[in-house]
């Protein structure tokens, strides 16, 4: 039997009124289709610019998605006041707010997100929709919890789970940050491989379509998951190879044969994560206009020097100091190399990329060069780095302003405690390290 098309009017009801009658056959269709446990994907909707008439919360039942007023996002966010703002993309405004355990029964007090639909701007109910319609079925310890949505009137509204540490971009690039360890870089690849890796293999498959720094959020333990999937596509059926769309994406990041032809397939996901991995490793953005011109793009500049280890000690992130595996960033670099190929078929699959990345997480920061650093004597030290044994062994527990000496790591054979700046200095007089003033601004 012919599997019925799902119209867009069918999926949701309250942001365009009743029309009760009228919804209650596709309604049926909806749940029939429901109960077989298949994802709806987009390609069900036969006219995603229509109107809505029927209720959300019915097609997607399952999804425990909860459905707010504006009213009720208003009180979580505390009338969105511009104490609570968190950033703005594409999309709109983002928010932070907080949910009472009284507001719903079976949904925890919890800290939310809550983007916002900026009316104005260029991204509209198809995003939105997408992205609940995505994000609502979809669920994985690596993507971004969609916890519920509000559609009234022209007002379009997405409420997620909080993420403490905010997007990967904001970890890396900004400023004043302290720099992210490598362990903690590799923990974040292998994350968001799984994520995509989940995508790609799902029954159904997605293409995510604007994989990207940003859209990596941090979990306070440094976790990441994937947000936005208002770009998403539902993969190639059948005998098809590709998804045929608008070349649609961010500079940078997108595919070369995606940007010449709009021909997606899972292999464009695949050349984004290379692009994010060679942010992780070189703490360059993806494009970035300050730089000189055979610069900018970090995928064309960079890809050429990944295979020669000499040349990748130079184009290492600089914050790193020195304190990454020589071994873990040769195999991470050749690894981005593969996924940047310009043949989509010679890049390796995510689930490949996640084996790959599996054994990567097993080297320490263990600090590229050979130089030997003695631990200075109790009494060399001043007395606060000394009182707690057990405090400079671990991680650092914050990364962010931790003011004075930090101590990092430790190598998992040697119980060697390394302080950061004489780390610093004896890397500077190492030759092979990205420190030595040969190797610097070259
Ligand atoms: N669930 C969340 N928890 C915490 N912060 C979030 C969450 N979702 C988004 N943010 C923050 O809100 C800001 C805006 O995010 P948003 O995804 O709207 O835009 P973007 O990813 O920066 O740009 P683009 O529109 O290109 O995707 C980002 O700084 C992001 O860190
Ligand atoms: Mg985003």
């Amino acid at each position: 039997m012919a599997v019925k098309k799902i119209t867009w009017r069918s999926v949701f009801p309250a942001c365009y009124g009743s029309e009760k009658m009228a919804s209650k056959r596709r309604k049926a269709a909806v749940v029939a289709k429901q109960t077989s446990f298949q994802r709806i994907s987009i390609s069900d909707l036969s006219n995603p610019g229509s109107t809505l008439s029927e209720d959300l919360s019915t097609s997607l039942m399952g999804s425990n998605l909860h459905v707010f007023t504006l009213t009720e996002l208003k009180v979580i966010c505390q009338n969105f006041s511009s104490n609570n703002f968190i950033g703005e993309g594409g999309f709109g405004p983002v928010h932070k707010g907080f949910i009472d355990d009284k507001l719903r029964p079976g949904l925890k007090a919890q800290p939310v997100a809550v983007k916002l639909l900026d009316l104005e701007g260029l991204q509209g109910h198809r995003e939105w929709l997408t992205e609940v319609i995505f994000l609502g079925q979809l669920r994985h310890p690596h993507l971004v919890k969609l916890i519920g949505y509000c559609c009234e009137d022209e007002h379009r509204l997405l409420v997620y789970e909080y993420m403490p540490r905010g997007s990967l971009e904001n970890q890396l690039f900004r400023r004043y940050s302290v720099s992210l360890p490598w362990s903690t870089r590799m923990k974040i690849a292998l994350g968001a491989a799984k994520g995509l890796a989940f995508l790609h293999e799902a029954e159904k498959p997605v293409i995510y379509r604007d994989f990207k720094a940003s859209n990596i959020l941090l979990d306070s333990d440094h976790t990441p998951k994937l947000s936005d999937f208002g770009l998403a596509k539902d993969g190639p059926e059948g005998d098809d190879t590709h998804v045929s769309t608008r070349v649609m994406g961010t500079q940078g990041y997108a595919a070369p044969e995606y940007i010449m032809t709009g021909h997606l397939t899972a292999m464009s996901d695949v050349y984004s994560f290379g692009v994010v991995l060679l942010e992780l490793l070189t703490g360059r953005r993806s494009v970035d206009k300050t730089r000189p011109n055979r610069e900018q793009n970090l995928a064309e500049w960079a890809r050429p020097q990944l295979n020669d280890s000499r040349k990748l000690a130079r184009i290492m992130d600089p914050r790193l100091e020195g304190q990454y595996s020589e071994a873990g960033a040769q195999s991470a670099a050749a690894l981005a190399y593969q996924c940047l190929s310009h043949r989509p078929k010679h890049r390796p699959t995510m689930s490949t990329v996640v084996k790959t990345l599996e054994p990567l997480q097993d080297y320490n920061e263990i600090p590229v060069g050979t130089f030997v650093y003695t631990v200075p004597s109790e009494n060399d030290l001043p007395k606060e780095e000394t009182k707690e044994g057990g405090e400079a062994q671990k991680e650092p527990k914050k990364e962010s302003s931790h003011q004075g000496h930090r101590h990092r790591m430790r190598s998992p054979k040697s119980p060697t405690i390394y302080s950061e700046t004489a780390l610093r200095q004896n890397l500077r007089n190492s030759p092979n390290s990205p420190l030595h003033p040969r190797s610097r601004g070259s």
